[in-house]
C-alpha cells in the first residue's frame, strides 16, 4: 500500500508539468489559430481553430514555471528546468496530433474522441522527455492509468467553472 501511494505520488510529480501546459491554454489561449485557417489536402483544417499560438505558448511557459518551483523544491534547478520544458512540449505536439488526427477522421474541433483526447498528449509527453529522463516502467504505466480520469475530472471542473463549453 505505502508502495503503491509512493508511486502514485511520484508518477504524478514527475508529469504535472505536462498537465499544466495542457490545462494552461483552456485559460491563457485564444486568438491566431496554429494551422492560420488552413486546409489539409483531404479539405477539412489541419488543426482547427482550437489550438492557437498563444496557447501554445502560455502551455510552454506554465509547464516550465512548474518545472521552475519544482526545481527549487528539489534543489536541482537546471534538470527541473530542461525535464518541465520538454514535457511541456511534448503534451503541446502531443495535444496538436491528436487534433491532427481527429481532423483527418471527421471528428469537429471539440467533439469528443475518446481515448485520444485523453492520452495524446502525455503519450508524446513521455517520448519527448524520455530523450532526457525515462521514468521507470511502474510509475509510466501509473501515469497511462491515471490521466485519463484526471483529464475527465479537470475538464469536468473547468466546465462546471464556465472556462469550458464541453464538459470532457
Ligand atoms: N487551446 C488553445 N491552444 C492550444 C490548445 C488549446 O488555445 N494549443 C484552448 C482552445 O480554446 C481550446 C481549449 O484550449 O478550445 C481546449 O483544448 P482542447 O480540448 O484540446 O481543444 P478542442 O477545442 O477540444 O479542439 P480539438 O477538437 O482539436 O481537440
Ligand atoms: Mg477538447
Amino acid at each position: 500500500m505505502n508502495e503503491l501511494l509512493q508511486i502514485l505520488g511520484s508518477a504524478l510529480w514527475f508529469i504535472l508539468p505536462a498537465y499544466v501546459a495542457n490545462a494552461a491554454p483552456v485559460v491563457l489561449g485564444g486568438g491566431r489559430p496554429i494551422d492560420a485557417g488552413k486546409k489539409f489536402t483531404d479539405g477539412r483544417p489541419i488543426f482547427g481553430a482550437g489550438k492557437t499560438v498563444q496557447g501554445f505558448i502560455a502551455g510552454l511557459a506554465a509547464g516550465t514555471f512548474v518545472g521552475l518551483l519544482q526545481g527549487i523544491a528539489a534543489g536541482t534547478l537546471s534538470h527541473y528546468l530542461v525535464l518541465s520544458f520538454l514535457l511541456a512540449l511534448g503534451a503541446l505536439l502531443g495535444d496538436l496530433l491528436g487534433s491532427f488526427i481527429k481532423r483527418r477522421l471527421d471528428i469537429k474541433r471539440g467533439d469528443a474522441a475518446p481515448g485520444l483526447d485523453q492520452l495524446s498528449f502525455v503519450v508524446v509527453a513521455l517520448l519527448v522527455a524520455g530523450t532526457l529522463t525515462l521514468p521507470s516502467w511502474e510509475r509510466i504505466l501509473t501515469i497511462l492509468i491515471i490521466t485519463p480520469p484526471i483529464h475527465l475530472a479537470t475538464n469536468f471542473g473547468g466546465y462546471k467553472l464556465g472556462l469550458k463549453s464541453r464538459p470532457y
